[in-house]
């Protein structure tokens, strides 16, 4: 299939794998790079610009194919060192970066000098047409149902995605909820050029994390996630357990008198718990709706070859037979 999205990042298919802490690592990214989508190593998962220039490495030492880096910047007091870490992807010879969290605008001359282009993910028509302004290549738009941070103002895809296309002229992904053929056909018809799949690309063999969370995965239906950190207006879709239960219960009893030390213990240091140690009540771990369309654990070429496969029969199968007739 060729869409703006191929085009543009030199691609197969119009699959990207959004960057996920503690999961986009080399294994992954490189998987799905050569599988013919865009795999993304999560830049801040390595600790440090080094360790990232090494988690690059190991990445191109699994495929020569095309691949990219998240950098999610946070709204933490210190942060990390985000010069140095766009100094090793571009010293890495990666082309491609997924921004999140805020506009990218201050890095975007750093980003460029280096020859990258980039994909602002955010979750809102006017965050994407600031991206847009702002000289991005492309935005991935994140709606309601996504997993992790879907912003405060609550606008499912259906919605987000055509108001996307009336008002943006770059390309953009479709991203929160996408899982299969029929997402895809829908985000095209939607006016996307591709769709950015996080909690789908958990669920695979390659996904180098505990198998508790991708059984968790399979096992979850599409009413087994609840929205946190609302009161601090840092939104995160997570899969309930018995942490995030404990974590709710406190966001009620304490009202608007909360604060992040509150609920520190359930969401501080909870990512290598759940995905190396597979410890499944400890806490928020970020997990779309989309849990309720993911049935197995596929290899991720699997995943890419039966998503563009059911794409095209949907296509040609159905939707073509409906003008013909
Ligand atoms: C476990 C997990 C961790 C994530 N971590 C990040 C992150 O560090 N930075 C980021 O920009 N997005 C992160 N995301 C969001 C994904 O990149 C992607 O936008 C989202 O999962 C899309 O929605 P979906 O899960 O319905 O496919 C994460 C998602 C998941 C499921």
């Amino acid at each position: 299939m060729k869409t703006a999205i191929t085009e543009m990042f030199g691609i197969e298919h119009p699959i990207i794998q959004g960057g996920m802490h503690y999961v986009g690592f080399a294994e992954l990214a490189g998987a799905v790079s050569s599988a013919g989508g865009l795999g993304i190593i999560t830049g801040l998962t390595q600790r440090t610009p080094e360790l990232l220039a090494k988690e690059i490495a190991r990445c191109r030492d699994i495929t020569d194919k095309p691949f990219g880096v998240n950098l999610t910047f946070l709204p933490t007091f210190s942060a990390p060192p985000y010069p140095e870490y766009i100094a090793a992807i571009a010293e890495g010879g990666v082309r491609i970066v997924e921004t999140a969290g805020r506009s990218p605008e201050q890095y975007m001359p750093a980003l460029k000098a280096g020859g990258i282009k980039v994909i602002h993910k955010c979750t809102s028509v006017r965050h994407s047409l600031k991206a847009e302004q702002i000289g991005c290549d492309a935005v991935s738009v994140d709606g309601f149902e996504c997993g992790g941070h879907p912003g405060e103002d609550d606008v499912p895809n259906w919605i987000l995605l055509p108001r996307a296309a009336e008002e943006l002229k770059i390309p953009f992904l479709a991203s929160g909820g996408m899982a299969n053929g029929r997402s895809l056909v829908a985000a095209l018809a939607m006016g996307a050029d591709g769709i950015n799949m996080g909690t789908r690309f958990m669920a695979t063999v390659e996904a180098p994390i505990h198998d508790n969370v991708k059984q968790a995965l399979v096992n979850a239906s599409e009413l087994d996630t609840r929205l946190i950190m609302r009161p601090l207006r840092n939104t995160e879709r997570v899969m309930i357990n018995a942490g995030v239960e404990r974590l709710l219960e406190k966001e009620r009893t304490l009202g608007s008198a909360l604060t992040f030390a509150d609920i520190a213990p359930e969401v501080a240091g909870v990512y290598p718990k759940v995905m190396v140690d597979g410890e499944m009540d400890v806490g928020g771990w970020s997990c779309g709706m989309v849990a309720g369309l993911i049935h197995d654990i596929p290899t991720v070429k699997e995943l890419i070859d039966r998503t563009m496969a059911e794409a095209e029969q949907l296509i040609r199968g159905r939707l073509d037979k409906m003008i013909a007739a």
